[in-house]
């Protein structure tokens, strides 16, 4: 179990937020608004309104209560800037102990390598204090960057999806990642 809501890296800190962070979570989705459509599902049309992310924020708290989801918010310890975010969903205890892995990050804040800072630290995270054994990842084979985070962090290349996820509004192809906790 969780045993913290506020951890920190080298550069970063990675936080759970709870809805009183809605003002900034809703900056970042509206700054990177262009930078991120190519890469996520379509969003409902109250995205980027303050209420629509504070209610997100706290049904996503709930959820981290009941264990069965965390989304770690990155911020840049120089300056306290949201820069992005690490979300481990969809998670499965008992004899599978699994989840799936999603990450986004800021425009202006690309190739400086926070992202796999921040990953490798939560990865360590979900497996040392949650007991995962098993986190997944997929991937648009078109997504260089995200590739590359993949391989600078070790995770198993072990397939590949046809139309697996429905992202901008069309059904893409995926390559399948998973990182193993070789501590169980
Ligand atoms: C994918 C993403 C999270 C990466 O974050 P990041 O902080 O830039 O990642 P890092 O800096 O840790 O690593 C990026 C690597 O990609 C490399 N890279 C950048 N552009 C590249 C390209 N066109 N081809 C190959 N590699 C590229 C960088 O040089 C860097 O590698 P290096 O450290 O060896 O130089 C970020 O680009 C993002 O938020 N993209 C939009 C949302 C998204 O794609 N999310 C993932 C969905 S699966």
């Amino acid at each position: 179990m969780f045993k913290q809501t506020r951890y920190d890296s080298e550069r970063l800190y990675l936080k759970i937020l709870k809805p009183n962070y809605a003002g900034e979570v809703l900056e970042y989705y509206k700054r990177n608004h262009n930078f991120l459509t190519e890469w996520e599902p379509k969003h409902p049309k109250d995205f980027y309104t303050l209420s629509y992310q504070k209610n997100k924020l706290s049904s996503e708290y709930t959820l981290f209560k009941e264990n069965s989801m965390v989304r770690f918010w990155i911020f840049k310890k120089e300056d306290n800037k949201l820069i992005g975010n690490v979300c481990y969903s969809n998670i499965v205890m008992g004899n599978f102990k699994s989840c799936f892995l999603g990450y986004k990050l800021d425009k202006d804040e690309i190739n400086k390598g926070y992202m796999t800072e921040a990953i490798k630290k939560t990865v360590d995270i979900m497996f040392e204090d949650f007991g995962l054994h098993r986190i997944e990842a997929n991937i648009v084979p078109r997504n260089a960057r995200s590739l590359k985070v993949m391989e600078k962090l070790e995770f198993e290349k072990e397939g590949f999806s046809r139309r697996y996820l429905e992202i901008n509004g069309k059904w893409e192809d995926h390559v399948h990642f998973a990182t193993y906790n070789d501590r169980m």
